[in-house]
Protein backbone atom coordinates (compact mmCIF):
# COMPACT_ATOMS: atom_id res chain seq x y z
CA UNK A 1 0.00 0.00 0.00
CA UNK A 2 1.43 3.63 -0.90
CA UNK A 3 1.60 6.30 1.82
CA UNK A 4 -1.26 8.40 -0.06
CA UNK A 5 -3.38 5.66 -0.09
CA UNK A 6 -2.63 4.88 3.47
CA UNK A 7 -3.10 8.31 4.61
CA UNK A 8 -6.50 8.57 3.14
CA UNK A 9 -7.58 5.34 4.18
CA UNK A 10 -7.04 6.90 7.71
CA UNK A 11 -9.01 10.27 6.98
CA UNK A 12 -12.11 7.72 6.02
CA UNK A 13 -11.98 6.42 9.43
CA UNK A 14 -11.72 9.55 10.94
CA UNK A 15 -15.11 11.06 9.40
CA UNK A 16 -16.94 8.09 9.15
CA UNK A 17 -16.56 8.30 12.97
CA UNK A 18 -17.32 11.90 13.63
CA UNK A 19 -20.82 12.40 14.45
CA UNK A 20 -23.15 14.56 12.45
CA UNK A 21 -23.71 16.97 15.46
CA UNK A 22 -21.97 17.44 18.27
CA UNK A 23 -23.59 15.41 21.12
CA UNK A 24 -22.76 14.10 24.73
CA UNK A 25 -22.18 10.49 24.85
CA UNK A 26 -24.87 8.78 27.42
CA UNK A 27 -22.07 8.46 30.11
CA UNK A 28 -21.07 12.09 29.89
CA UNK A 29 -23.94 13.73 30.92
CA UNK A 30 -24.04 15.85 34.15
CA UNK A 31 -26.67 16.13 36.11
CA UNK A 32 -26.71 18.03 39.10
CA UNK A 33 -29.69 18.63 41.58
CA UNK A 34 -31.80 17.24 39.43
CA UNK A 35 -31.58 18.50 36.33
CA UNK A 36 -29.41 18.44 33.06
CA UNK A 37 -28.20 21.82 32.15
CA UNK A 38 -26.53 21.38 28.76
CA UNK A 39 -28.70 19.61 25.96
CA UNK A 40 -27.17 16.55 25.25
CA UNK A 41 -26.90 17.19 21.21
CA UNK A 42 -26.10 21.20 19.39
CA UNK A 43 -29.34 20.65 17.27
CA UNK A 44 -32.55 22.43 18.80
CA UNK A 45 -34.86 20.47 19.81
CA UNK A 46 -38.09 19.56 17.87
CA UNK A 47 -41.20 19.29 19.88
CA UNK A 48 -43.57 18.24 16.88
CA UNK A 49 -41.14 15.13 16.72
CA UNK A 50 -41.01 14.73 20.48
CA UNK A 51 -44.75 14.06 20.16
CA UNK A 52 -44.31 11.57 18.22
CA UNK A 53 -41.47 10.18 19.66
CA UNK A 54 -43.36 10.19 23.11
CA UNK A 55 -46.15 8.30 21.41
CA UNK A 56 -44.04 5.90 19.28
CA UNK A 57 -44.39 2.25 21.13
CA UNK A 58 -41.34 1.06 19.78
CA UNK A 59 -39.28 4.82 21.11
CA UNK A 60 -40.34 6.36 23.92
CA UNK A 61 -43.52 4.31 24.51
CA UNK A 62 -44.45 7.29 27.33
CA UNK A 63 -48.14 6.74 26.86
CA UNK A 64 -47.32 2.91 28.50
CA UNK A 65 -47.21 4.68 31.91
CA UNK A 66 -48.42 7.85 31.41
CA UNK A 67 -51.45 9.81 30.62
CA UNK A 68 -51.52 12.76 28.27
CA UNK A 69 -54.66 14.58 26.85
CA UNK A 70 -52.58 16.32 24.25
CA UNK A 71 -52.57 12.80 22.80
CA UNK A 72 -55.95 11.61 23.41
CA UNK A 73 -56.69 10.21 20.62
CA UNK A 74 -54.06 7.11 21.56
CA UNK A 75 -55.90 4.23 22.48
CA UNK A 76 -54.22 3.01 25.62
CA UNK A 77 -52.23 5.01 28.48
CA UNK A 78 -51.09 3.83 31.28
CA UNK A 79 -51.54 5.15 34.91
CA UNK A 80 -47.66 3.67 36.27
CA UNK A 81 -46.85 7.11 36.37
CA UNK A 82 -48.37 10.50 37.12
CA UNK A 83 -50.65 12.29 34.04
CA UNK A 84 -48.54 14.79 32.10
CA UNK A 85 -50.72 17.44 31.39
CA UNK A 86 -49.39 20.41 32.27
CA UNK A 87 -46.01 18.81 33.56
CA UNK A 88 -44.11 22.02 32.31
CA UNK A 89 -45.65 23.94 35.04
CA UNK A 90 -43.94 21.26 37.47
CA UNK A 91 -40.64 21.06 35.96
CA UNK A 92 -38.00 23.65 34.33
CA UNK A 93 -36.81 22.03 30.75
CA UNK A 94 -33.19 21.15 32.56
CA UNK A 95 -34.80 19.03 34.92
CA UNK A 96 -37.27 17.21 32.09
CA UNK A 97 -34.35 16.98 30.54
CA UNK A 98 -32.45 15.04 33.49
CA UNK A 99 -35.79 12.87 34.11
CA UNK A 100 -35.83 11.44 30.42
CA UNK A 101 -31.99 11.20 30.37
CA UNK A 102 -32.32 9.12 33.85
CA UNK A 103 -34.85 9.00 35.95
CA UNK A 104 -33.05 6.93 38.52
CA UNK A 105 -30.59 10.25 39.02
CA UNK A 106 -34.06 11.83 39.84
CA UNK A 107 -36.67 9.87 41.66
CA UNK A 108 -34.33 7.07 43.00
CA UNK A 109 -33.00 3.75 41.79
CA UNK A 110 -36.48 2.36 42.87
CA UNK A 111 -37.98 3.95 39.80
CA UNK A 112 -40.07 2.32 37.57
CA UNK A 113 -39.09 5.00 34.81
CA UNK A 114 -36.70 3.72 32.30
CA UNK A 115 -33.54 5.84 32.05
CA UNK A 116 -33.76 7.00 28.08
CA UNK A 117 -30.76 7.94 27.60
CA UNK A 118 -28.41 5.90 30.32
CA UNK A 119 -26.28 2.78 29.79
CA UNK A 120 -27.72 1.91 33.36
CA UNK A 121 -30.49 0.08 31.89
CA UNK A 122 -30.41 -2.87 34.34
CA UNK A 123 -28.85 -6.22 35.10
CA UNK A 124 -31.40 -8.17 32.55
CA UNK A 125 -30.66 -6.16 29.30
CA UNK A 126 -30.77 -8.23 26.37
CA UNK A 127 -27.66 -8.77 24.71
CA UNK A 128 -28.75 -6.44 21.29
CA UNK A 129 -29.54 -3.66 24.15
CA UNK A 130 -26.08 -3.85 25.90
CA UNK A 131 -24.15 -0.42 25.23
CA UNK A 132 -27.16 1.26 23.46
CA UNK A 133 -29.76 4.14 24.95
CA UNK A 134 -33.23 3.48 24.06
CA UNK A 135 -33.56 7.21 22.84
CA UNK A 136 -31.15 8.99 20.65
CA UNK A 137 -29.51 12.39 21.88
CA UNK A 138 -31.41 13.78 18.79
CA UNK A 139 -34.94 12.57 20.30
CA UNK A 140 -33.98 13.02 24.30
CA UNK A 141 -33.66 16.76 22.79
CA UNK A 142 -36.99 16.60 21.15
CA UNK A 143 -39.21 14.59 23.87
CA UNK A 144 -37.67 17.79 26.00
CA UNK A 145 -38.90 20.45 23.88
CA UNK A 146 -42.27 18.77 23.63
CA UNK A 147 -42.75 18.07 26.81
CA UNK A 148 -41.85 21.87 27.79
CA UNK A 149 -45.66 22.75 25.44
CA UNK A 150 -47.26 20.83 28.47
CA UNK A 151 -49.05 23.24 30.26
CA UNK A 152 -51.60 23.85 31.82
CA UNK A 153 -54.63 25.42 30.51
C1 LIG B 1 -42.42 1.94 32.87
C2 LIG B 1 -43.15 3.16 33.19
C3 LIG B 1 -42.71 4.47 32.66
C4 LIG B 1 -42.38 4.83 31.37
C5 LIG B 1 -42.31 3.94 30.13
C6 LIG B 1 -42.15 6.25 31.39
N1 LIG B 1 -42.31 6.75 32.65
FE1 LIG B 1 -42.16 8.70 33.21
N2 LIG B 1 -42.56 8.20 35.15
C7 LIG B 1 -42.86 6.93 35.59
C8 LIG B 1 -43.11 6.97 37.02
C9 LIG B 1 -43.48 5.79 37.90
C10 LIG B 1 -42.95 8.34 37.40
C11 LIG B 1 -43.09 8.95 38.81
C12 LIG B 1 -41.75 9.02 39.47
C13 LIG B 1 -41.61 7.98 40.54
O1 LIG B 1 -42.17 8.18 41.60
O2 LIG B 1 -40.96 6.96 40.28
C14 LIG B 1 -42.62 9.07 36.20
C15 LIG B 1 -42.43 10.44 36.17
C16 LIG B 1 -42.25 11.19 35.02
C17 LIG B 1 -42.21 12.63 34.97
C18 LIG B 1 -42.43 13.60 36.14
C19 LIG B 1 -43.94 13.80 36.20
C20 LIG B 1 -44.46 14.70 37.28
O3 LIG B 1 -45.58 15.16 37.14
O4 LIG B 1 -43.78 14.92 38.27
C21 LIG B 1 -42.01 12.98 33.67
C22 LIG B 1 -41.87 14.37 33.08
C23 LIG B 1 -41.93 11.73 32.91
N3 LIG B 1 -42.10 10.67 33.76
C24 LIG B 1 -41.76 11.68 31.54
C25 LIG B 1 -41.72 10.50 30.80
C26 LIG B 1 -41.46 10.45 29.37
C27 LIG B 1 -41.26 11.67 28.50
C28 LIG B 1 -41.46 9.15 29.03
C29 LIG B 1 -41.17 8.56 27.67
C30 LIG B 1 -39.94 8.99 27.03
C31 LIG B 1 -41.73 8.36 30.22
N4 LIG B 1 -41.88 9.22 31.28
C32 LIG B 1 -41.81 6.98 30.26
C33 LIG B 1 -42.93 5.78 34.81
C34 LIG B 1 -42.66 5.69 33.45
Amino acid sequence: MNRAFKRSLVLIAVFAGAPATAETAPGEVTIDDMAVAQPVTAAAGDAINGRKVFADRGLGNCLACHVNSDLKNEQFQGTVGPALDGVADRWEAAQLRAIVVDAKKVFGPETMMPGFYSLDVGVDVAEEFKDKTILSAGDVEDVVAYLTTLKGE
